[in-house]
């Protein structure tokens, strides 16, 4: 009953966003180059898939504004967590409705895939129950989103958790801040959007939130004074979107996957705040240490703060903190 309820929703969901645009879900079936990707509306076969094991975790990324499939971020998220091999593996692609149309960089986002992505959140919301209702144990569910993403993953946790239904876990990367930072908690990703938010703030200074997301935040190679700048990234004066000005923004996803390549070597001590860290002994920070790219069950709420290495691996250990 209460499935069938959620699948009416969904079908009108072509109508919401023509039928070319719809969001559909990828499932991978072990490599980036198999996959079954299904619509919204059509999304509760997914878990009859014969490569889809209901028993295992899921994880499901959505890339943000102009992200695609073949995307640095999404290929590069994806194939981690395929080699992880610890879940199923799903994408949110809504590509098109992410794009950035005739190059117009500002007016797309903030007119078409803004108001694109909120709705996406609320139907993920739909799709997600929907599937629980046919095999989808959703305490097994991790969602994870980058920029746009972020928000999408954050506003359908939020979604849920007003019917009464809590993620276990959320993970943010590099939230996008822009038009977000100004929203009310219930519009975008919050702490409360699943059991566990954790956010890594790679871009603060640019295309990235400044705020407190999660439960826990990340802040990498953090400063006060002058922009947030990741090393191996400079901060001259790129065109808008290309590799060089997004450099910084996309420091986060490749963080989150160094932390599954090399565990133990990404991780941040807690601190109230930057110059609290700043001035810590190095015995304080060794004293609340928290990993990232994992879901902690005992931990300190609030901000983490990390130096890195300019490339893979990023992760310096206990030299970081
Ligand atoms: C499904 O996942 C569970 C838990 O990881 C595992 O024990 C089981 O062998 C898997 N089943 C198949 C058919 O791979
Ligand atoms: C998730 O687990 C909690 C207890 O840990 C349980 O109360 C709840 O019903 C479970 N939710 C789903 C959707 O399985
Ligand atoms: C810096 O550390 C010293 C010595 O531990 C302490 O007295 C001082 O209050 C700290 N300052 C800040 C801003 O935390």
């Amino acid at each position: 009953m209460v499935a069938s309820v959620y699948l009416i929703g969904l079908f009108i969901i072509g109508a919401v966003f023509g039928e070319d645009d719809r969001p559909k879900l990828r499932v991978y079936h072990g490599s980036l180059e198999k996959y079954t990707e299904l619509p919204f509306d059509e999304a509760d076969h997914i878990t009859v898939l014969p490569s889809f094991n209901t028993s295992q975790m899921t994880t499901l990324f959505c890339h943000g504004f102009t992200g695609h499939p073949n995307g640095p971020a999404v290929t590069a998220v994806i194939q981690a967590y395929l080699d992880q091999g610890q879940s199923n593996v799903i994408l949110l692609n809504w590509d098109r409705l992410a794009a950035a149309l005739n190059n117009q960089i500002s007016s797309s986002y903030l007119n078409r895939a803004v108001p694109n992505a909120i709705k996406v959140g609320a139907y993920l919301a739909d799709v997600l129950l929907s599937l629980s209702a046919v095999g989808l144990d959703l305490n097994k569910t991790h969602l994870v989103g980058h920029s746009l993403g972020a928000h999408i993953v954050g506003i359908a946790g939020n979604k849920m958790a007003g019917k009464g239904v809590r993620l276990p876990w959320i993970t943010g990367l590099d939230p996008a801040g822009v038009v977000f930072d100004s929203k009310r908690p219930e519009e975008r990703l919050n702490p409360e959007s699943a059991a566990y938010v954790d956010v890594i703030h790679s871009d603060p200074s640019k295309y990235g939130s400044r705020r407190n997301l999660g439960k826990v935040d990340y802040w990498p190679n953090f400063r006060t004074v002058g922009p947030v700048v990741q090393p191996g990234c400079d901060n001259r004066p790129y065109p808008r979107f290309t590799p060089g000005d997004l450099c910084n923004h996309n420091k986060c996803w490749q963080y989150l996957i160094d932390s599954m390549k090399y565990p133990g070597t990404v991780i941040g001590t807690f601190a109230r705040n930057y110059r609290t860290w700043k001035n810590y002994s190095k015995q304080q920070r060794l004293d609340t240490v928290l990993e990232l790219g994992k879901r902690h069950e005992d931990y300190v709420p609030g901000n983490y703060y990390l130096l890195t290495s300019p490339s893979s691996p990023y992760g310096l250990g206990e030299n970081g903190l």
